[in-house]
């Protein structure tokens, strides 16, 4: 056990604010720092950071808590690792062992880690003393990498000899399991024992954004008959989808230029680092991925793509390109004389050209497709050009903040003065609309899908227990207590608006908000849903499983009379609301109040069993909650919950997106 001493002892050396800035940018605000909340999407700071007090408490999501929990929660770890990893950061000892209780996969995944740390000392030691590792030290030096670069980013190497890392492991009492579940070894073809994973490699490790080694990619030297690169493959501390190469290394200067530079691979990383550039990061092991890009948002909203100048770097970019409009972020484009990449371009002519062809050269997504086109001789004709323009508008339709998009169409106007201005806005319109309905129709599909299953299913259990009666299934309780009104309405208005009722609702609340447990699960299924562009209406949810279609019964039937003709198809009649954004704003507003009473209460309760030093942090709490409470019961409806950025007139599910124009044509 550590004693309590010790978590003090810890507790007072970390630095919270620093220890919090390593994910969240923080801005200073009385004595107090404040940010965007790393625990829940939100446009507006709500997240605190209380160095006085050593606590961090988010008044959005209800999150909060000391270092210990921060690091628990942003890592994924146990109270254990979060105390150590503190411990080792602020240079503070241990007691050899401790027996806390964890769970199994916790144990599994400290397990990982220490067996890829393990593994990246190793492999770093074997560069720098194994006879075999010669070649690979002369390789780095011809291409120019100096020690401390090599240090820095723990390169590696991994000797030809089929067990070497499994048997020094071994050696040193590490689990097999954890090596195998690492990705490190595999076990043998021919029965017995394991083999390395990577062999007679150059070892880059892949490090998660706090710098613990994750995974691994080796590369080939010398003759390519194999693939140059082997990546580590996903494991339970190894997600691809989500990892950025070099992130721990960059993200203070990424967040320090508010731009992140996004090259293809790990050696053009190096090298900018090297040359100083330090707020480069490289997608590793698949090209680039949606959850990537949110990795990269967290420390930064602008992004600039320097891809290799080849073909396959140029398509890669464009790819690039929608996702990172996706998510919300200020994208730019560099292109690199041909025949360059990042590494070499830095090489030959040294960080300060780099940057400064990156003040010359990087270009909006739209001057980016256009002069491409235009390089292609796909401009000058009349058909290939109306296919970029539409690939444009296609672009543009990924952007989720209207007046962003609106911004970018009459930019796109500039470069093609040949279409009317209505033109392009209704193109846009159109594609915005067919997103809507591919939406749709995937959740159609995936409903299909779904009753399908659920036939089979059925189909099974009919055929081995012929009593199974289908009705016995269906009368399942909702859960009990009456379902508040305006949580109801929260739901009600989400579903029958879908995404983008979604995302402004969404950006004010949070499923912690809601009193009702299952209302609140509702909440974050819908949100969910939301995320992965899943569609999100009441049929849907009708069909869905125990218990949505009780809670879709009583949200939606309950209040509004049932037409019979609708009854008839869908067993459900929804209301119109005139203004369906005011409709939010009331119920957004009962639902933070009624949140902020249950915060008071609870809070109250704790103050009384608590010590001295406690009972003043809780009364400072208590403080604000009653602060917050009494701004948002004297603001308006208006100042508490801004209309979304579109339409801001009218409510949106009439028009998706309405072209004025600003002078009458001709
Ligand atoms: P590159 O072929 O450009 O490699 O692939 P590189 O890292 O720039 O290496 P050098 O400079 O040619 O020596 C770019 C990235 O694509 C991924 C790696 O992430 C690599 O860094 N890749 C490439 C693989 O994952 N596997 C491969 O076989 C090749
Ligand atoms: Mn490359």
């Amino acid at each position: 056990m550590i004693s309590d001493s010790k978590k003090e002892e810890i507790r007072d050396a970390a630095d919270l604010v620093e220890v919090v800035s390593d994910y969240v940018k923080l801005k200073k605000s009385g004595s107090s720092y404040k940010g965007l909340c790393p625990f829940h999407d939100e446009k507006t700071p709500s997240f605190h950071v209380t160095p006085r007090l050593r606590i961090y408490k988010c008044f959005g999501c209800g999150a909060s808590g000391d270092v210990f929990n921060f690091i628990m929660e942003m890592e994924g770890v146990g109270f254990t690792e979060a105390l150590r990893s503190l411990a080792e950061r602020y240079q503070i000892s241990l007691p050899e062992q401790d027996t806390q209780e964890y769970d199994e996969a916790q144990y599994l995944r400290e397990g990982i880690y220490h067996a890829l740390r393990f593994a990246g000392v190793y492999y770093h030691n074997r560069l720098k003393e194994s006879d075999e590792a010669k070649r690979a030290r002369s390789y780095l030096k011809e291409r120019g990498y100096k020690q401390k670069t090599i240090r820095r980013f723990g390169l590696g190497y991994a000797p030809s000899k089929g067990e070497a890392l499994y048997e020094a492991a071994s050696d040193t009492g590490i689990n097999e399991e954890y090596l195998e579940e690492a990705g490190l070894i595999k076990p043998s073809k021919r029965g017995e024992g394991f083999y390395d994973t990577f062999r007679g490699r150059l070892m880059f490790p892949i490090f998660n954004p706090s710098g613990k080694v994750i995974a691994f990619a080796g590369r080939v030297l010398g003759d390519k008959d194999t693939a140059k690169y082997i990546n580590s493959p996903n494991t339970e501390v190894y997600n691809k989808s989500e990892v950025v190469y070099a992130v721990n290394f960059a993200k203070h200067a990424i967040r320090r230029n508010d731009e992140a530079i996004l090259v293809e691979g790990y050696t053009d990383v190096l090298t900018l680092h090297q040359e100083g550039v330090e707020q480069a990061v490289a997608t590793s092991g698949t090209s680039l991925t949606p959850g990537q890009m949110k990795t990269i948002h967290r420390f930064g909203d602008r992004i600039t793509m320097v891809y290799d100048s080849d073909t396959a770097g140029q398509q890669a970019m464009s790819r690039g390109i929608n996702i990172a409009l996706a998510e919300g972020m200020d994208v730019r484009l560099m292109s690199l004389p041909e025949g360059d990449d990042p590494d070499s371009f830095v090489r030959q002519f040294g960080a300060e050209s780099f940057q400064e062809q990156k003040r010359q050269k990087a270009e909006d997504f739209v001057a980016y497709m256009v002069h491409r086109a235009q390089e292609d001789g796909r401009w000058e004709d009349p058909m290939e050009k109306k296919k970029v323009v539409h690939n444009i508008l296609d672009s543009i339709a990924e952007i989720p903040d209207a007046m962003t998009r609106e911004t970018f169409v009459q930019h796109l106007n500039k470069f093609a003065k040949d279409f009317y201005d209505r033109t392009l806005y209704n193109e846009l319109k159109k594609k915005l609309q067919e997103k809507k309905k591919r939406r749709k129709r995937e959740v159609k599909r995936q409903q299909r899908e779904k009753q399908r299953e659920e036939r089979r299913r059925s189909d099974r259990s009919e055929s081995k227990t012929a009593a199974s009666s289908p009705e016995k299934k269906k009368k399942k309780p909702v859960q009990q207590g009456k379902l508040p009104e305006y949580e109801k309405e929260i739901i009600r208005l989400m579903l029958m608006y879908g995404h983008e009722m979604v995302e402004y609702i969404g950006s004010f609340c949070n499923g912690d908000h809601f009193e009702h447990e299952q209302l609140g699960k509702f909440y974050e299924d819908i949100i969910q849903r939301h995320r992965e562009d899943k569609s999100i209406d009441v049929e849907t949810y009708a069909e869905a499983d125990h218990p949505f279609p009780e809670l879709v019964g009583e949200i939606v039937l309950e209040r509004h009379s049932v037409s019979d003709r609708h009854e008839e198809k869908t067993g459900l009649s929804f209301k119109r609301d005139h203004n369906p954004y005011q409709t939010a704003k009331g119920a957004l507003k009962a639902l933070k109040i009624h949140y902020l009473d249950r915060t008071h209460e609870q809070l109250s309760r704790q103050q009384i069993g608590a010590d001295e030093e406690e009972k003043q942090e809780i009364a400072d709490m208590l403080k604000e909650v009653g602060r917050q409470r009494a701004l948002i019961q004297k603001s308006s409806l208006h100042e508490l919950f801004p209309d979304p950025d579109s339409d801001k007139e009218q409510p949106y599910t009439e028009k998706v997106f309405e072209y004025k124009p600003k002078k009458p044509l001709d």
